[in-house]
């Protein structure tokens, strides 16, 4: 809800509230981001400078508290007393924003620059300010869990103006803060880095061309004390997928400024008279229940107001991906062999990746030419697809739009549609990217998509993106406008196809994307363990459902571990599950557990994709409704290891639960020589019977079944054993490295 009392301004719903008044200057003063409070609080919540600080600028001499530089604001400028970092410059112009009035509109007020925006919204506020030749709105729109701001500056002057830098939002909050950012690289996506913010600036951005693998977007704000489930925590991102910014950084008087936008680096936008400039939308959330609560709060928004629609909510299929297991070595006849494999394990979806159109055997040509390649597929895209739905799955594609191999049809006729600002070429993966600020090139990949889409009925597109952009200034962002414009006109029209944005891996993991695409390759890391790390990085920001999650062959391409299968599953299960492997290199007994994992995925996928995640000690949990599974994993094993507590949240405290553990396969061949302690005869550890039973037979892992209360569930319960080098049996967890459990936890009644 959103009120107004004698410049006082209120948005509050049952996560928060947030205050900010109109002073006697005109100038928006912030008053209170945090858990719900009353209007009648806003004179206890503000900032009061009394006589101020010595070496001001001052609004009005005749008032020392009247610096700007002392106050918490909504927005600030350049030249007028606020040394702070300013977010909005117009290139040498000193700006002195003043209020004009408000504006309350129902819902969502429609972006009409092109860029995605969150949807449901119950209210927006505007705020106007203006200043001699220009106007700058504030926008403010509420969500049960999350505040939207963007800003929007119109040039109402008779000169052109230069825009170099216009932030989503300013917000000064009182109080010492750490900042903690989601960093990596290709396959080492989304590692979380605590920053304490002082007085030096932290500074969380990209300069990629895309949203990157290297600083994700969103970011954290968390006071010393906060843990998993205390403490005052606030989280930012932006609907963006370009390159972005935000800094933090405190002042002298314990106020810390926060930020984010579109970053200024190399950009400049010329605003006509008349003309106006709309920066991306960026969401705000707190909680005072610590990084869970806060994790919670951003989820919500993104399930239920970021991803499209027709995918809120909606179950997300159990896919086969051909990628790792063929890379660019197929042909119908293999595709329809790995087609039944999958269908026989239970996989729902069965998605070709690269290799399919013109002649792209390995990555060095083909890029931009969507014809399909008849060699390997005789009876064309439509042919195949028919046969994998006959089966009884749906049918996906990958493409990879926005890029160019110069060893392609469309170079040869089109050089002039790569982006290369006029200079040598310079390549990434040995590809170009298309230049999508020219109208010509998003029509060509609307006709040259559309009717492969149609025409083999695809209910899945996997979305690449393999390079990074080298266009700078205006031009960088106008190439995120086309990409958003052809989503659009593709996607718009299709909402039944479920959109995986991918970009080698998690390179443009952002709600720009999300807009569009409801899940996103969270990494080509398939690598559990690494896993562990990346996917719960990105868990604080986005929810399960957005990140898809698979299975691989072990050793990993990527580390070269050798992980358990029951590990690999264990951890996957957390996201959108898939497999990626040649399935024709499954044994017997991975076969079984395979089909496992899946039945059992089907299951609790609600649960997995949906429920309430927390991280807990020893791993990730989900709830939802009166089913909590909890995943607890382990890296590198100790020698006799005591006993583990495992600590569960969000429980009812007076409820019985059942507790479960999933049963898991332990296979024979990684015991060698230490069969010799249960078998009756001595079997050579590297002998054709080793080799022979591994593939066939399993030993047996113990089931565990406790009851308990939610309230011992939530102070911690002890669980089995793990395995002490004392021998084996089934009341352990017998697990060496990587080794993991699942626990079923369910309310029973009384
Ligand atoms: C990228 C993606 C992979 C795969 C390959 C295909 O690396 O991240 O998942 O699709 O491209 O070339």
């Amino acid at each position: 809800m959103i009120t107004e009392h004698s410049g006082i301004f209120h948005i509050s719903t049952d996560a928060y509230s947030y205050l900010f008044k109109i002073n006697a200057y005109g100038i928006p003063e912030h008053l209170h981001f945090g858990a719900p409070v009353q209007r009648e609080d806003a004179l206890a919540l503000s900032c009061r400078p009394g006589l101020g600080w010595g070496c001001s600028i001052l609004l009005d001499g005749e008032n020392t508290a009247s610096s700007l530089d002392t106050m918490m604001l909504e927005w600030s400028g350049s030249g007028r007393g606020d040394y702070r970092e300013s977010p909005v410059e117009l290139c040498g112009m000193p700006t002195d924003f003043r209020y004009e009035g408000f504006e309350i509109l129902e819902g969502v007020a429609p972006m009409t620059c092109g860029l995605p925006q969150a949807h449901g919204a119950e209210e927006t506020l505007v705020i106007t300010l203006a200043q001699k030749n220009a106007k700058l709105q504030l926008y403010y729109t509420v969500y049960p869990t999350a505040l939207v701001r963007r800003s929007v500056l119109t040039n109402t002057g008779e000169e052109p103006i230069s825009v170099n830098k216009l932030m989503s939002f300013n917000l000064d909050l009182p109080g010492s803060f750490t900042m903690a950012t989601f960093n990596g690289s290709w396959i080492a996506e989304m590692h979380r880095t605590d920053t304490v913010v002082a007085e030096s600036k932290v500074v969380n951005e990209s300069l990629t061309g895309s949203s990157s693998n290297r600083h994700n977007p969103g970011f954290m704000l968390f006071e010393a004390d906060a843990t998993e489930t205390a403490g005052r925590v606030y989280g930012f991102n932006l609907v963006y997928s370009g390159n972005h910014y935000a800094s933090a950084q405190r002042s002298h008087q314990g106020l810390t400024r926060v930020m984010q936008g579109i970053n200024c680096s190399n950009f400049r936008k010329e605003l006509q008279p008349g003309e106006a400039f709309e920066t991306p939308e960026a969401v705000l959330c707190h909680s005072d229940e610590g990084f869970g609560g806060m994790s919670r709060n951003m989820h919500i928004f993104v399930n239920d107001h970021i991803v499209p629609v027709a995918w809120a909510h909606r179950p997300r299929p159990v896919l086969y991906n051909s990628w790792e297991g063929c890379v660019f070595d197929f042909n119908e006849h293999r595709l329809l062999d790995l087609a039944n494999r999958a269908q026989d394990l239970g996989c729902e979806l069965f998605v070709l990746d690269d290799g399919w159109f013109g002649a792209r055997n390995n990555d060095k040509a083909g890029l931009g030419d969507y014809n399909v390649n008849k060699k390997k597929l005789p009876h064309g895209m439509e042919g195949l697809a028919h046969k994998i739905r006959k089966k009884g799955m749906d049918f996906g594609l990958w493409f990879e739009p926005e890029s160019v191999n110069v060893d392609s049809d469309l170079y040869r006729a089109h050089p002039d549609w790569a982006l290369t600002d006029e200079f040598p070429l310079v390549f990434g993966r040995n590809q170009l990217l298309l230049d999508l600020t020219k109208p010509e090139v998003r029509d060509y990949l609307v006709d040259s998509i559309c009717p492969i889409l149609d025409s083999a009925k695809i209910s899945y597109v996997k979305w690449d993106m393999n390079r990074h952009s080298i266009a700078l200034g205006e031009k960088a962002h106008d190439f995120v406008l086309g990409l958003y414009d052809v989503l659009r006109r593709i996607f718009g029209p299709r909402p039944g196809i479920l959109l995986e944005s991918c970009s080698s891996g998690g390179n443009r993991f952002d709600l720009g994307m999300m807009c569009f695409s409801p899940q996103v390759w969270t990494s080509d890391d398939t690598d559990p363990i690494e896993r562990l790390d990346i996917q719960e990085g990105a868990s604080y920001l986005y929810p399960q459902s957005t990140m898809g999650a698979h299975v691989s062959a072990a050793p990993h391409a990527q580390t070269l571990r050798n992980t358990p299968l029951a590990t690999r599953g264990n951890v996957a299960f957390f996201g959108c599950l898939g497999y990626e492997l040649d399935l024709k290199h499954l044994l017997p007994v991975e076969i079984k557990e395979v089909k496992q994992q899946i039945a059992f995925y089907k299951q609790y996928r609600e649960v997995f994709q949906y429920g309430t995640f927390t991280r807990t000690n020893l791993g990730w949990q989900v709830t939802n409704g009166s089913t909590t599974l909890a995943g607890v994993f382990h890296r590198l094993v100790h020698a006799a290891p005591g006993y583990e507590q495992l600590r569960l949240t969000g429980l009812k405290k007076d409820a019985r639960y059942r507790i479960t553990s999933l049963a898991q396969a332990l296979r024979v061949g990684q015991f060698g020589s230490l069969l010799k302690h249960v078998a009756p005869v001595n079997i050579d550890p590297n002998g054709q019977i080793l080799r022979i039973a591994d593939r066939h037979f399993t030993l047996p892992y113990g089931e565990d079944t406790l009851t308990a209360s939610g309230a011992a569930l939530m102070h911690g319960i002890l669980l089995r054993p793990l395995f002490r080098g004392t021998g084996y049996d089934q009341n352990q967890r017998t697990h060496g490295d990587f080794g993991s459990d699942i626990y079923i936890i369910e309310e029973i009644a009384e």
